[in-house]
């Protein structure tokens, strides 16, 4: 008798561990994206065309939002310079054209369900600038 009680609490024991677990992650409408390119190793061209690419792998199953812009950061200010709008956010990456910039450092920033930044890089902008 005393084992079969033992072995009933150890039951009870388990059941209610289980049953105070944390409940399972509910998927999030909110994603910051990781950018993959540009970073720090890039380098943009005015006038060239380049391909930004952001992880796609950790996406929510639910996006209220997948149109998607990215925009120009220099140091802590948002530029309104637009590169890319109008696209999915779910592709995972948009080609851009750089504008004429002045030479510098810049990072770009994704927006869609939420906004994301990536690396800082340098854009190398029209010759004496
Ligand atoms: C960094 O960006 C370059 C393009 O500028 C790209 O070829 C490279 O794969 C990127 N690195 C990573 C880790 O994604
Ligand atoms: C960009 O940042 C690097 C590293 O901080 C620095 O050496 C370089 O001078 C910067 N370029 C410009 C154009 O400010």
């Amino acid at each position: 008798m005393k084992f079969m009680t033992a072995i009933v609490a150890l039951f009870v024991g388990i059941v209610s561990r289980v049953a105070t677990a944390a409940p399972a992650p509910v998927a999030r409408d909110i994603w910051d994206p990781t950018i993959l390119s540009p970073n720090a190793s890039t380098v943009w061209r005015s006038g060239e065309a380049y391909t930004v690419v952001w992880e796609t792998a950790d996406q929510p199953k639910q996006i209220t939002n997948p149109n998607g812009f990215i925009i120009l950061r220099s140091g802590d200010i948002e530029t309104p310079v637009l590169l890319a709008w109008d696209f999915d956010i779910r592709d995972g990456q948009t080609d851009v054209v750089v504008p004429n910039v002045l030479t510098g450092n810049y990072s770009v920033v994704l927006f869609g369900d939420s906004g994301n930044w990536g690396e800082t890089f340098e854009i190398i902008g029209p010759s004496g600038f």
